[in-house]
């Protein structure tokens, strides 16, 4: 997925590399002129990249989940000039941004989903706690971001100790694969590195295609990206799944970002989209296999509104749908709805200490990228190797 040095055509200019550089350099700011922010459309910007809204029904065959709003009032648009891509604004209800922010920082880490961190118990030949937020958090140890720290002299075994507790901080962890785990060195996937994919997650993603593509989707794979204030995602394109028909699917959450993106060469200029905690983006189609990035992370204005739980919100009245099983035999799906729907509904019951989380997404950014990777029936190609 990080595709970095990955050239164009000599003859091609890089115009991705371009927008990029504009839209990370912090001295002196960028003009955001031309960044497209979906809560407030200039009509430049609508003519420019021919943005239509697009307006969508409820599903038949998938009940909504709790935490989600009706798809009929969801804010989605396409560009024209960018063929596949579907920005939805936040459709998450303020229980649905706490229960899939919980599910981020709080499960998904866990093993056996794999994470950056399986890396660094390989080198300190040490197993990572159990559940790095609980760990990093219960134990008040502060994010040790300088790792060449040197050891004092005469308590070398507790400052050891101490380091081994910073190596597996939760600041440490910048992704988890869930499902079919992305091997980031050969960029492939294979049939036999994998975990089960999450239910919750399975479902939500399915809904999602549902109801913007109005097709069967099999989630298999997922990237679960945690990201600071300063950090940047490189231009890649997304190639490594057997079926480039089936969409990705990309939900954000925590602070603002500035998504770009391209053509499926570097030669096109790429739109740069303002997301907030949320939001979803759709790639299928002709931007399945573009180039995408993110420059820039930043200080959202209405992060904290966008998740608060009030008396009289929407939250309150929110409940399971009930299912229409006349309609034939039941599937897994279905039988999985019950369970995570009073998952959903039942998060603020859990007594969660919000602080933390709150305080850990004023400065970050998480962002899941759903995959499918085999083709509907396909099996798992024989490697060649
Ligand atoms: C990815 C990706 C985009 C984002 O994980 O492959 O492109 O918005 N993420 O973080
Ligand atoms: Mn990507």
């Amino acid at each position: 997925m990080k595709m970095a040095t990955e050239s164009v055509a000599e003859t091609d200019v890089d115009l991705f590399k371009e927008e990029f550089k504009k839209y990370k350099r912090r001295k002196p700011p960028p003009d955001l002129s031309d960044l497209i922010d979906f809560t407030n459309l200039t009509s430049t910007n609508k003519v420019k990249y021919g943005i239509q809204k697009l307006s969508f029904h409820k599903p038949d065959c998938i009940p909504c989940l709790p935490g989600l709003r009706q798809a009929h009032v969801w804010n989605a648009y396409t560009l024209e000039k960018f063929p596949g891509f579907v920005y939805i604004g936040n459709p998450f209800k303020s229980n649905g941004q706490r229960y899939w922010m919980y599910r981020c920082l709080h499960d998904y880490p866990s093993k056996p989903n794999v994470s950056n961190l399986d890396f660094i118990e390989q080198q300190l030949g040490r197993e990572r706690p159990e559940n790095l937020w609980d760990a990093s958090y219960s134990s008040k140890s502060e994010c040790d971001t300088n790792s060449k720290t040197k050891l004092s002299s005469n308590d070398d075994k507790t400052n050891s100790d101490q380091q081994d507790v910073d190596k597996f901080h939760f600041c440490k962890l910048r992704w988890v694969t869930l499902g079919y785990h992305y091997n980031w060195n050969d960029k492939t996937y294979s049939e036999t590195e994998k975990s089960d994919f999450p239910s919750d997650l399975a479902y939500l993603s399915k809904y999602i295609a549902a109801v913007v593509h109005s097709s069967v989707y099999n989630p298999e794979a997922a990237i679960v990206n945690y990201y600071y204030l300063d950090s940047t995602l490189a231009g890649h394109t997304d190639h490594s799944e057997f079926d480039h028909s089936a969409p990705i699917i990309s939900i954000s959450f925590g602070q603002d970002a500035i998504f770009l993106l391209g053509g499926v060469t570097k030669a096109v200029r790429p739109a740069a989209v303002h997301l907030r905690s949320g939001d979803i983006c759709i790639m299928s189609g002709l931007t399945r296999l573009s180039y995408h990035a993110v420059p820039r992370v930043f200080q959202s204005k209405c992060f904290k509104s966008s998740f608060e739980m009030e008396a009289g919100s929407d939250c309150e009245e929110d409940k399971c749908e009930t299912i229409n099983t006349a309609a034939g035999p039941k599937s897994k799906d279905l039988d999985d709805y019950t369970s995570i729907c009073d998952q959903i509904l039942n998060i603020h019951k859990k007594n969660i200490e919000w602080g933390p989380y709150e305080a850990h997404l004023e400065k970050g950014r998480i962002n899941i990228s759903i995959r499918q990777v085999l083709k509907d029936g396909q099996t798992f190609p024989k490697s060649t190797v």
